[in-house]
Order: C-alpha cells, then sequence, then structure tokens
C-alpha cells in the first residue's frame, strides 16, 4: 500500500460527516484527493465542517441529512452523483447513543437509536448500492462499535443497534461481494469525541481519536483488489485501569 493512498477520481458520501469520526474520515478522504458529501441533520454545522474541509477546493459538498427518512436519503445519494458524476464510498458513520435502562425507555428514544444506527444505514445502502454497481464496485464501511458484541448495562438500544449492524454488514457483505462492492464493519471501542455530549478532558488521553479511526477506514478503502478487511476491531491499546 503506498504511504498517501490515493483517492483521486473517487466520490465518498459520509454520513455524520459534520463531527467526530466522520468529520475525520471526510477530512482523511479530502486529502487524498477524494470529492466528499456529507450529511447530518443539523444543517448549520454540516456547512461549517464544508468549510473547514474544502481547503479551497470544490471537491467538498453536503446538505442537511436525516438517515431515519428514506426519501432524504434517495435525494442526497442523487444529489451527490448528480453533483460528482457517480459513486464509489459509501460511509455509513452517523449514529446516536443514549443511556437508560430496558424497563425505563422510552419509545421515542428506542426508536431513534434503531432507527438511525441501524434502519438508517439500511436507507443508505439500498440507495448507494446501484450507484456503487454502475461504477463496477466499491466500498460500504459501517462504523459500528464494540458494544456491538460487549453486552453492559442500560446500553440495550446501542449494544442491540450496533450488534444488528454487523449481522446486516455481513449479510450485506456476502451479497455484494461479487459485484466488488466491498463491505465493511469497524467496531471501535472509546474515542474522544462529542458523542453523547461527552467532551474531551483532561484524564482521557488513554482514548482513540477520531483520527485514529479514519485511518483505520483510509486503510480499509485503499487495500489490494485481492482483499476485503471485512470487520476490524479498534480498541485504545492501554484503557484506564
Ligand atoms: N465516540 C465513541 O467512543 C464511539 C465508539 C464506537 C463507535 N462510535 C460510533 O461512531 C459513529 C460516530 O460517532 P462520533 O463519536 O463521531 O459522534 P458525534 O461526534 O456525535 O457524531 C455523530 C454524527 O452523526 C450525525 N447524526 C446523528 N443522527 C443522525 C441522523 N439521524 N442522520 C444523519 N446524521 C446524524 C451527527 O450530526 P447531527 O446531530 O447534526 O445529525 C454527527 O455528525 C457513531 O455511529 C457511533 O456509534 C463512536
Amino acid at each position: 500500500m503506498p504511504d498517501t493512498p490515493q483517492l483521486t477520481d473517487k466520490v465518498a458520501i459520509v454520513t455524520g460527516g459534520s463531527s467526530g469520526i466522520g468529520l475525520a474520515i471526510a477530512a482523511a478522504f479530502q486529502a487524498c484527493g477524494a470529492s466528499v458529501m456529507i450529511g447530518a441533520r443539523d444543517e448549520s454545522r454540516v456547512e461549517q465542517a464544508i468549510r473547514d474541509l474544502s481547503m479551497g477546493t470544490d471537491r467538498v459538498g453536503g446538505a442537511a441529512l436525516d438517515v431515519r427518512d428514506p426519501d432524504q436519503v434517495e435525494t442526497f445519494v442523487t444529489q451527490t452523483v448528480k453533483r460528482f458524476g457517480g459513486l464509489d464510498i459509501l460511509i455509513n458513520n452517523a449514529g446516536v447513543g443514549g443511556y437508560t435502562k430496558i424497563a425505563d425507555q422510552s419509545l421515542e428514544e428506542w426508536r431513534s437509536i434503531i432507527d438511525t444506527n441501524l434502519s438508517g444505514v439500511f436507507h443508505c445502502c439500498r440507495s448507494a448500492i446501484p450507484h456503487l454497481r454502475r461504477r463496477g464496485g466499491g466500498f460500504i464501511v459501517n462504523i459500528s462499535s464494540l458494544a456491538g458484541k460487549n453486552a453492559f448495562p442500560m446500553g440495550g438500544a446501542y449494544c442491540s443497534s450496533k450488534a444488528a449492524l454487523n449481522m446486516f454488514s455481513e449479510v450485506l457483505m456476502q451479497e455484494v461481494r461479487y459485484d466488488d462492492i466491498r463491505v465493511s464493519y469497524v467496531m471501535p471501542g472509546s474515542v474522544t469525541t462529542a458523542f453523547d455530549g461527552g467532551r474531551a478532558h483532561a484524564g482521557s488521553d488513554w482514548k482513540m481519536t477520531a483520527e485514529d479511526v479514519a485511518e483505520v477506514v483510509l486503510d480499509i478503502v485503499s487495500i489490494n483488489r485481492r482483499t476485503l478487511a471485512s470487520r476490524v476491531e479498534m480498541r485504545p491499546s492501554k484503557p484506564k485501569k
């Protein structure tokens, strides 16, 4: 693999690309020459991210997007293809948390987590796959979590959404691999982001950074054609004891 992967002429969608891990992935792709479309619900944060990422190029675009809405997703994918001429890479990163005991969980919170973290990925894949096929293949990378295999109390909706996302990714991987579409899922442990309203704070330097996850995603989409890194677990090398 070259030191700096080349993604020139590639077009990528990064959902949840306005902050944290998604923003870092979009920045890494932009730096490697790709055209990138980012989508998230808060339009002003999307616009700010486009300004931060563009660096004088016209290869970064975006729009308000709620992945829970299949019509919005379809429009977003169509816009991407219209603007950049096709689609090669879909990064399903948009996700929400919420930690409540199952017995106390509101229907609203349950639905929001499952609809975003699982159904949102389904909507994006369904809209993107015909375009990936048209390009002769591509990549789908789903940002899951170690919470998809490690249960913990108050993680009923979140752990379930990510466990289901892992299985979804495995099924899809088998369904589209002969179309040269390579499907992967990445399961990070603790990453310093604003996830769940948290902030980077003193004493959290043991966590991974969003850029660490972006580096792995970049490796996944730059690997040789023979190989598919279908499932990647990543965790802080020295977690707090
Ligand atoms: N941070 C961690 O420790 C960690 C660990 C493992 C896995 N992950 C996963 O990594 C992914 C990114 O999380 P992060 O840590 O980078 O958190 P983050 O900074 O809160 O970013 C989440 C992004 O998703 C967007 N988003 C949320 N709901 C959306 C929706 N319905 N439609 C479109 N966009 C939506 C958010 O923007 P809007 O709110 O404006 O929509 C934001 O851009 C998530 O899937 C998360 O589960 C995080």
